[in-house]
């Protein structure tokens, strides 16, 4: 048995939105094949983007698409991705399986996809291998409303209005494959290239600064220290890795318990990176100014067999729905801080909410999950204590349920997830400070720790109605299964 106390009377700070944001790189088939099937496929679609895609993410209200990388945006010249497309540049996309990219997918295509699932455009900058002016040119390009160079020339490739841009990274991982530099290095780059970001018209720019490979507080602080006043975002890129081991990360599907608690252990790892960089951030930043922007999160396997180990294919299991749930019941309860996250990747990457294979496409349990959990987007979040459950393996223990909670007018909105992969765990929740008349919630889980869903079995993990609850004078008792992630929703 367990408590839960919900302090649905302190209302804290809002859930942003943009917590459920996602990132498309060009990599594998995430961009080719999974949004981007060409305007003469048979694959139904719209301007060349398939439509059974866009109808899933539409449903899912994503707010925020970071593109075009990732370490490809590095070394990504978007001029070469603008024009008619039988013109555009072939190349060599080095990071990710050696392959051609023919630059069918560009601006104009990004903006329209983002118009099409209603998300807003989050596009990174090449700082590692481009110019200042190039940079400068591509925001005038997407953002000018007016006479110039860039803007005319948007116009006469078929765009008359600019878009509305908000948010533009400069540079990604500058101290890996975006440059290997030095934070002092970057942290100086980055008031260079920044300033060149301009704001035209109405259009004001979020801007966001490369920040720290997992715990390289180092990086946080000098950022902070010499950079600080010229970002609005710092970002925090954190893969789980089953084995913690690069080089033998672990099958996505093929696991026991052992490594089924190993992985949720490291996905709880992201709280103390997110309270450690907060702390050094709220050093130089008390107000939380500068937003924490967890632009690269989800689980990274080995790739499955048969597949090219550049194009970072892995399935989806009940496994990575518990990794999503958790990882999102932490960024609400930094809300404060984390404005942002996104993971990686939409479609056919990592820990992805969609898989397709030639015309098909399934949903993975992740992606019920984001389906879930969207209710929180917007509301205020409430803090959550839960007190007495804890999951043992080999020594080892770690908390056996994560939970977060908000409220907005009429609702208060409860998501829970029992990490234990055997046993369940009844959760007495005592709710201060508001009554409730209704509950309804709904559960993801299945019989395996492996379940998965494939084009064959496209519903082997779903969600269903949540009815294992009671109220007795007045308390809520839920008892969630083993392996399983439940929202509830009282009125
Ligand atoms: O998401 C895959 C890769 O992981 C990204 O390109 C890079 O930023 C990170 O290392």
């Amino acid at each position: 048995m367990a408590k839960l106390i919900v302090h649905a009377d302190l209302p804290k700070n809002t859930i942003d939105p943009n917590i459920y944001g996602h990132f498309s790189e060009h990599l594998g088939r995430c961009i080719y094949e999974g949004i981007w099937v060409g305007k003469d496929s048979p694959i139904p679609n719209t301007d060349g983007m398939r439509n059974d895609v866009i109808a899933a993410l539409r449903k899912l209200q994503i707010p925020v698409l970071r593109w075009p990388g990732g370490c490809f945006a590095d070394e990504y010249h978007w001029k070469d991705g603008v024009g008619p497309a039988e013109q555009r540049k072939r190349m060599i996309n080095t990071h990710w399986g050696g392959v051609v990219e023919n630059n069918h997918f560009g601006t104009h295509e990004f903006m329209r996809f983002c118009e099409l699932i209603g998300a807003q455009p989050y596009v990174c900058g090449n700082v590692g291998s481009g110019t200042v002016a190039e940079m400068s040119e591509w925001v005038e390009y997407m953002t000018f409303d007016g006479e110039s160079p860039m803007a005319n020339w948007r116009q006469e490739n078929g765009r008359q209005a600019p878009w509305q841009l908000s948010y533009f990274g400069v540079g990604n991982e500058n101290w890996g494959c975006g440059g290997n530099m030095r934070p002092e290095y970057y942290a100086d780059l980055y008031r260079r290239y920044a300033c060149y970001v301009r704001n035209y018209g109405d259009n004001r720019i979020f801007k966001i600064a490369c920040g720290p490979n997992v715990d390289d507080y180092h990086w946080t602080e000098v950022l902070m220290a010499q950079a600080g006043r010229f970002m609005d975002g710092l970002s925090l890129h954190y893969y789980t890795i089953p084995t913690g081991n690069w080089g033998n990360k672990g099958s996505a599907t093929d696991f026991d318990e052992k490594l089924w608690f190993q992985t949720l252990q490291k996905t709880l790892y992201m709280e103390e990176l997110i309270q450690r960089h907060d702390t050094i951030m709220t050093q130089f930043d008390p107000d939380k100014r500068i937003a924490l922007i967890v632009d690269e999160w989800g689980t990274w396997y080995d790739v499955e067999p048969g597949t090219n180990p550049g194009f970072l294919y892995q399935q989806n299991t009940l496994r990575d729905a518990l990794v999503a749930g958790i990882n999102l019941n932490i960024f609400h309860n930094h809300a404060d801080r984390v404005r942002m996250a996104n993971i990686a990747q939409l479609v056919n990457v990592l820990q992805s909410v969609i898989l397709t294979e030639g015309a098909e496409m399934i949903l993975t349990p992740t992606y019920h999950v984001f389906d879930m959990y969207k209710i929180h987007q917007g509301a205020n979040l409430v803090q959550t204590d839960v007190l007495g459950a804890t999951y043992d393996m080999d020594g080892q223990q770690i908390d056996q349920v994560s939970a977060s909670a908000s409220v907005n007018a009429s609702h208060l909105n409860i998501s829970l997830c029992n990490l234990h992969h055997a046993e369940s765990v009844e959760m007495v929740c005592d709710i201060r400070g508001r009554h409730f008349a209704e509950i309804s919630g709904t559960i993801l889980t299945a019989g395996k720790m492996q379940a998965h869903n494939t084009f064959e079995e496209p519903e082997t993990v779903k969600p269903s109605a949540f009815v294992n609850y009671r109220v007795e004078s007045g308390q809520l008792i839920a008892t969630l299964p083993a392996k399983s992630v439940v929202v509830l929703r009282l009125v």
